[in-house]
């Protein structure tokens, strides 16, 4: 396993979808400057590092998950030296920033593409997966064809305007599909270091790297894309070894045998995490079972050598707000959760203040039923909730307009409120090793269909007992662990009797034991 910056032992994060957060410039859409003069704010809620979606040049048919130049901040953002600036203001602070790496694809826009495109073989003609006759489409993925001279059908990975990038075929088998090692698939591994290497020495700490488990194609167990991480691996171990590395794979092992340092737990795949948040009977809005998510979540432990990588958001671009599903105190009770698990946790913008998901939004960027999960951030009372000084039809995005919208500023200044709560809940982390990410877990009580959920967290030789009650009823469950400090607690006590543990409905305790 790779040597991890010190840094992510104590990080949490907050994601910024930098076209919702702050606009400095008013036409309408979110900026640098804006996460620059929101800095102070992340770092009084106690977040120490931030994830930017991507912020580089894009026709932004899938919110710049379609990248036209990799090395070119979007001009609607700034430019390359605002996010310079950007990354040097943000180290004064002692934070740190990911950038989004988009390894997989491009926009069809993206010059390597074009010229991919071409019939005349160039520099660029094997950068992308192709089939050798526009009649045949590779096997397993969606296609684009018919819109080049080129005779072939162009492999696509997410949306079909974003051709997939060659890293070659695990095990080819048809003449067109290349091999790992081939000269196109090294070529575009070697640009894939150029980029990394670009940003990592303007001052970027790191990437958060979008599908990462899906470079090499027809790869079944990842074999393949574990070796390409490793490679990418001794690179970043000669030039930058302090770069952070963060996947969205969803499989920890294979990811962390790649050499990235975290992975995401996913809401699509085998993880469970949405029984938690998102389905009809979230765990964490009182009537629901945790029981297989934990026992997910014990198995990838184990398999990632229990080093507790595993990073659990709040939520973020893809799936539904949080407080769409999770309702009143019980969010904090997920808080509480979120901010007492192994890894790094990852807090969605807006997320903190039980922004909400807003219905019925035509799709925007790309977003389709992702788009309500991803409107501008709301700050205070004055005008479009101080995110944009832009007239209201100006904004990209249409704003949460409910007259109780949450907003920073009325949170800020009340101390029960859902932001007062998790700034108190991440300073707690903080302050105690144990709760970290690299401390050890130990699943206490997590029984089928039943509240509490109680785990101990340990480091060296400090353990604490989390206990977690969202449900509605008073509970009970048999531990031998006796608390003798409380570090943390919302809404009541723990009590103690005859080896049994009592909590109270909506509540949350932290125990030294
Ligand atoms: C995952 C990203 O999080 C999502 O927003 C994007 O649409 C796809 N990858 C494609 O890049
Ligand atoms: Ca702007």
């Amino acid at each position: 396993m790779s040597r991890q910056p010190d840094w992510l032992d104590n990080a949490v994060f907050y994601e910024i979808y930098p076209q919702s957060f702050k606009d400095t410039n008013s036409d309408g859409i979110g900026d640098i400057q804006g996460i620059i003069e929101k800095l102070d704010y992340i770092r009084d809620l106690g977040c120490t590092a931030i994830w930017i979606n991507p912020c580089f040049e894009s026709p932004f048919g899938d919110a710049g998950y379609d990248v036209s130049d990799y090395c070119k901040v979007a001009p609607r953002y700034g430019t390359n030296e605002d996010l310079k600036r950007l990354f040097n203001e943000a180290h004064k602070r002692g934070m740190h920033i990911l950038l989004d790496l988009v390894p997989g694809h491009t926009s069809v826009e993206h010059p390597w593409f074009k010229q991919s495109m071409k019939a005349e073989k160039n520099e660029f003609t094997d950068r992308y997966v192709w089939t050798d006759s526009i009649w045949e489409e590779p096997t397993g993925y969606g296609s684009l064809r018919g819109i080049s001279d080129r005779d072939g059908s162009c492999a696509v990975n997410f949306f079909t305007h974003q051709p997939a990038l060659n890293y070659g075929y695990y095990k080819p088998e048809k003449s067109w599909q290349q091999s790992m090692d081939s000269e196109g698939a090294t070529a575009t591994r070697e640009a894939l270091k150029d980029i990394m290497r670009f940003w990592l020495s303007m001052g970027c700490d790191g990437f958060r790297v979008d599908m990462a488990g899906s470079l090499v194609k027809l790869d079944e167990d990842g074999k393949g894309t574990v070796k390409l991480w490793q490679n990418i691996r001794e690179f970043l171990d000669k030039e930058f070894p302090d770069a952070a590395m963060v996947s969205e794979w969803g499989e920890p092992d294979k990811s962390l045998q790649g050499g990235f340092h975290m992975d995401f737990l996913l809401h699509f795949g085998p993880s469970h995490y949405n029984d938690l948040f998102r389905c009809s009977e979230p765990y964490f809005e009182g009537r629901g079972d945790v029981s297989e998510f934990v026992k997910k979540y014990i198995e990838s432990y184990e398999r990632s050598q229990r080093k507790g990588l595993i990073c659990i958001p709040s939520g973020n671009h893809d799936m539904d707000r949080l407080a769409k599903w999770i309702h009143g105190d019980k969010r904090k009770i997920a808080f509480a959760f979120l901010l007492s698990m192994p890894g790094a946790p990852f807090i969605y913008y807006g997320d903190e203040i039980g922004m909400n998901y807003v219905k019925g939004l035509t799709s925007v960027e790309g977003g389709y039923g992702r788009t309500g999960s991803r409107t501008p951030m709301q700050w205070d009372n004055s005008v479009n909730a101080g995110f944009s000084t832009a007239p209201k039809e100006m904004l990209y995005i249409r704003q949460d307009e409910s007259p109780d919208r949450p907003t920073v500023q009325a949170q800020m200044n009340d101390e029960n409120s859902l932001r007062s709560e998790v700034k108190k809940l991440i300073a707690v982390r903080q302050a105690n090793k144990a709760l970290q990410s690299k401390g050890d877990i130990e699943f206490i009580y997590a029984e089928k269909n039943a509240y509490p959920l109680a785990y101990l967290r340990s480091a060296d030789n400090e353990k604490i007992l989390v206990i977690l009650n969202p449900s509605d009823n008073d509970v009970s469950f048999e531990c031998k662990l006796i608390p003798t400090e409380t570090i943390y607690s919302f809404g009541g006590e723990a009590a103690i009797r005859d080896g049994r543990i009592s909590v109270p409905a909506d509540f949350a305790g932290y125990y030294k034991v």
